[in-house]
């Protein structure tokens, strides 16, 4: 059977997207251009620094290296900034529960996060302890797409890929998990999220029935 569950963060177990939209609109604007939601949409599952580089194409300006690594920095320390304030509060409804049911299965649980600020999410919202295993943006070389972050989850767990059921509500961490040749549930709508195994809008759809069933399933 299904032996670890490997979970994304943001829009999986918390809603930091809010954070990054404050953040990054807010540098956009000190640059003299707007940032809308719907292009935050597509900033989802993207790393810090390609991020900006979509962000500074859209505002169509340019900037050296060493510029976006300031402005990049920049908007990290808003970020962090807002991100201590968070609270338990703002755990999405049924990741805890789930996470709680999983253990007491002796399912093994990992978080496969591509922000470089997954461990202090985790301990503000106070469920570090419930993740047998940590891996964030500071550990892997190749993002999402690439299944880099969920194969170094199922390797740290000591689990093979094959029984490892992955939690996205990216198309980007859909693949990947797809491409770590994981199960995969997609967070978000089917439409969207066509390639993942089963689309859910949220963590509160799924008990540990779901699971097996979608385990056995081709
Ligand atoms: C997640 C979020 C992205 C964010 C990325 C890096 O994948 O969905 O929106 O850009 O993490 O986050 P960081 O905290 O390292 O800037
Ligand atoms: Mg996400």
């Amino acid at each position: 059977g299904i032996a670890a569950c490997i979970f994304d963060l943001d829009g999986v177990i918390v809603d930091t997207a809010v954070y990054h939209f404050k953040a990054w609109k807010r540098l956009a604007n000190e640059l003299g251009f707007n940032f809308t939601a719907a292009q935050n949409e597509k900033l989802k599952g993207v790393s810090r620094v390609r991020s900006l580089e979509l962000i500074l194409e859209w505002g169509g300006i340019q900037k050296s290296a060493a510029e976006q690594q300031e402005l990049a920095t920049r908007k990290n320390e808003w970020y962090v900034d807002m991100v201590h304030h968070m609270t338990p509060e703002e755990i999405l409804p049924g990741a805890k529960e789930l996470l709680e049911s999983l253990r007491a299965a002796g399912i093994k649980t990992a978080l496969g996060s591509a922000s470089k600020n997954a461990r202090v999410i985790l301990e503000k919202v106070d469920i570090l302890s419930l993740f047998d295993v940590v891996v964030d943006g500071n550990m892997v070389a190749a993002s999402k797409p690439d299944p880099e972050v969920f194969l170094k989850g199922a390797e740290a767990l000591g689990v093979a890929p094959e029984r490892c059921v992955v939690f996205e509500d990216a198309i980007a961490g859909v693949e990947a998990g797809k491409a770590g040749g994981m199960k995969v549930v997609g967070i978000g709508e089917k439409d969207v999220l066509h390639e993942a195994d089963l689309v859910v809008s949220g963590l509160h759809e799924i008990d540990l029935q779901t699971l097996t069933n979608l385990y056995n399933s081709k």
